[in-house]
């Protein structure tokens, strides 16, 4: 069975550092033999999430995202920390969850879930990563035991993807591998 480990994150920003760093970790899921994707800014520049009781009729790219996330094995989501917490995009996207909540594993349950958090200093760092796996946990996911914080004005991402920092590569390599041992032991059990 192909395991299927999606990303979910980054920013506008051209060469996002958050997006760079996300592909990382879903390069490590795929040398690992997963098929992934990645949800970059562009792609979750979707309406504010409106709930069924609103009569929403969500567009292809939303329900795009949600099929992707139903029939993922695992999830990997990168945000910068925005005013201390996850950016409004990100949260949005994380939203359209909600078309997950009657499925037979509802929300991101079952799923591994590696989260990235970047900023310009410590401190949004740390409080992302708690913002994350406090949403990752309401969705019924498990994070994985490394979530890797980014201090992007001592650690940069070139172009290329390249990270300055062998040890950040390192995290964010294991945050990838460690969304594989977890759906490779099963714990994941997609609907689709
Ligand atoms: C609207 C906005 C709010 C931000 N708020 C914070 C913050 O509260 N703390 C912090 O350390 N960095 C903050 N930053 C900086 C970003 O978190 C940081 O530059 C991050 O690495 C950007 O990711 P990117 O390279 O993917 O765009 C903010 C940036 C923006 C644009």
């Amino acid at each position: 069975m192909t395991i299927r480990v999606i990303g979910l994150g980054g920013t506008y920003r051209p060469h996002s550092s958050t997006e760079l760093a996300l592909r990382i970790a879903l390069d490590a899921a795929k040398s690992l033999g997963a098929d992934i994707e990645l949800f970059g800014a562009e792609a979750l520049d979707l309406p504010m999430y409106r709930p069924p009781q609103a009569g929403a009729e969500h567009g292809v790219k939303a329900k795009h995202l949600v099929e992707a996330i139903r029939g993922a094995h695992g999830v990997i989501i990168g945000s910068p920390g925005y005013h201390g917490v996850i950016s409004g995009l990100v949260k949005n996207s994380l939203d359209y969850l909600e078309e997950l909540r009657d499925d037979t594993n509802p929300y991101l349950d079952g799923r591994a879930v590696g989260c990235i958090a970047t900023g310009a200093g410590w401190q949004a760092t740390t409080t992302t990563m708690n913002g994350l796996r406090t949403i990752v946990h309401a969705l019924r996911g498990w994070p994985t035991p490394l979530g890797v914080g980014i201090n992007t004005t001592e650690v940069t991402f070139a172009a290329d993807g390249t990270c300055s920092s062998p040890a950040v590569t390192a995290q964010l390599r294991m945050v990838g591998e460690q969304v594989m041992y977890f759906a490779k032991r099963g714990l994941t059990a997609p609907t689709a």
